[in-house]
């Protein structure tokens, strides 16, 4: 659904040397369509022809916070853009590096999807004379003065209309100006709603009927007096947005096989804005729900075709999750829930791999043979899962074993095994990290991997653990 917002960041993405921002109004409030809108003008002809083949789009999410973190972050863009591998430690030293490097490439688009602070922001506006930053973000407040901002609320009574209404057939007018006010206009609901109502006419139920039905049901669990037709969300309002999803998703789920809510809100366990592969989730429904692979592809498919999920079927197929969506399967699990499901995915991994001794004998034991994982989701966030699932010296004894941090140092360059080591925070992973900090200078790609290793593991083992 095109939405006037696209024509007018295009033209402020072409025009301007600038940075352009796409916001809401409402303060930390997702689902409104930024990265949607950041995407079609990514696709559209005129950004193509002036930016070529190089549009670059980075998510950063809440997750990336701290220093380390957003160093790391700058680092891995600087490495997909440019190729350049040399590792920084300070997030304003990374971005004068990337700045540096972007002025001598020709005409740039750099978008950076989901910012929440200024300090992730800040390191990728340096330097880049030709290089454009389209920045979405929740807070307003972090654009730079000069910024262009374009702001993306709720939609307009039409394009709400036809969001509700796409690929349905003809539903009576005042039912859907109803339903529309029920959604409160806010994309991500009007969606799932879609979705819904779509998923019961394709089985042959009633068009008018499933509709009213949803109707009820999102005026029940909703914000005002049930017989108030005009009654609709106060968006601004987290807790209403929180109620809003939740009925949603819940008439979404009772559509599911009968284990599928419980499968979804399994789906929380995954980390934020990353595509997460089916391989991967069919590991931990097998676990949980005697799923096969299979069951699981047709599940999966069952959810996307609600709008629960986003399915890509490339590379082995991989799943997305809104973070609205996420957020509300985090908290309907609860931390011990959490931790459970973590635990139950990594003892399932831990299976399909070989035991390991530790490298010697005071040495603490990584159990298992984690450095021979070839899924890039799983060396990614495997750290974050052992910390998820409270196996705090289990992430210690892998991130701190060289052939994990040989693995993630072929897999994605020096800053990764340093980022598995500082996202754990102990007195031993701090002074490891600090070990391979001081190496990092040696961690060139030029370098012949052996005499890499030799020098990690001269600096890992001749620190005191
Ligand atoms: N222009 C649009 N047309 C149709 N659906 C949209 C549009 N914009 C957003 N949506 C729906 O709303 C959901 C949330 O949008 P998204 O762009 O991810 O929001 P945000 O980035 O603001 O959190 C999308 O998954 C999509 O289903
Ligand atoms: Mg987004």
């Amino acid at each position: 659904m095109d939405r006037s917002q696209t024509r007018t960041t295009v033209a402020a993405v072409c025009r301007s040397g600038r940075t352009v921002g796409i916001t809401t109004s409402l303060w930390g409030a997702g689902g409104f369509g930024k990265t949607t809108l950041a995407s079609a003008v990514c696709a559209s002809r005129r950004v193509r022809r002036r930016f070529r083949s190089r549009i670059y789009s980075f998510t950063i999410g809440r997750d990336v916070r701290g220093r380390t973190a957003v160093a790391a972050k700058v680092t891995e863009v600087t490495r997909f853009i440019t190729g350049d591998t040399k590792p920084f430690e300070d997030p304003d030293l990374a971005g004068a590096h990337l700045g540096r490097l972007l002025d001598k490439r020709s005409r740039t688009l750099l978008v950076l999807d989901d910012v929440w602070e200024h300090e992730q922001l800040a390191p990728f506006l340096r330097g880049g004379r030709r290089c454009v930053r389209l920045v979405t973000t929740r807070n307003p407040n972090l654009l730079p003065p000069g910024a262009h901002r374009i702001q993306v609320d709720q939609m307009s009574y039409a394009q709400a209309r036809a969001v509700l209404t796409w690929n349905l057939p003809d539903l009576p007018k005042a039912l859907v100006r109803n339903l529309v006010l029920a959604t409160g206009r806010w994309a991500l609901l009007l969606r799932l709603t879609n979705s819904l109502i779509a998923e019961q006419c394709a089985s042959g139920a009633e068009p008018a009927a499933a509709t009213e039905q949803i109707l009820h049901r999102l005026r029940d669990s909703g914000p005002a007096a049930v017989d108030d037709p005009t009654a609709t969300w106060n968006l601004d309002d987290p807790g209403q947005r929180n109620q809003a999803v939740k009925a949603s998703i819940e008439a979404a789920t009772t559509l599911l096989p009968p284990s599928g809510p419980d499968r979804f809100t399994e789906l929380g366990i995954f980390a934020e804005d990353e595509s997460i592969p089916i391989p991967v989730v069919a590991l931990l429904w097998q676990a949980s729900g005697g799923l096969t692979e299979i069951q699981t592809r047709t599940l999966c498919r069952d959810m996307e075709r609600l709008s629960l999920v986003g399915l890509d079927p490339a590379n082995g197929g991989t799943l997305s999750l809104h973070d609205v969506v996420r957020d509300y399967l985090r908290n309907a699990f609860g931390t011990a829930g959490l931790a459970r499901v973590n635990g139950l995915l990594i003892d399932t991994i831990a299976a399909t791999l070989p035991t390991a001794p530790p490298l010697a004998p005071d040495h603490p034991s990584p159990e298992r043979a984690w450095w021979q994982l070839t899924t890039g989701y799983l060396l990614d966030h495997l750290i974050d899962h052992f910390l998820a699932a409270g196996r705090i010296p289990l992430a210690e004894a892998v991130a701190g074993d060289i052939r994990w941090v040989q693995a993630r140092l072929t897999q994605r360059g020096p800053t990764a095994p340093w980022s598995d080591l500082t996202g754990i925070d102990t007195a031993r992973t701090r002074t490891l990290a600090r070990g391979l900090a001081q190496t990092a200078h040696l961690l060139s790609p030029t370098e012949p991997r052996h005499a890499l290793i030799g020098v990690l593991h001269n600096r890992l083992d001749t620190h005191p653990h």
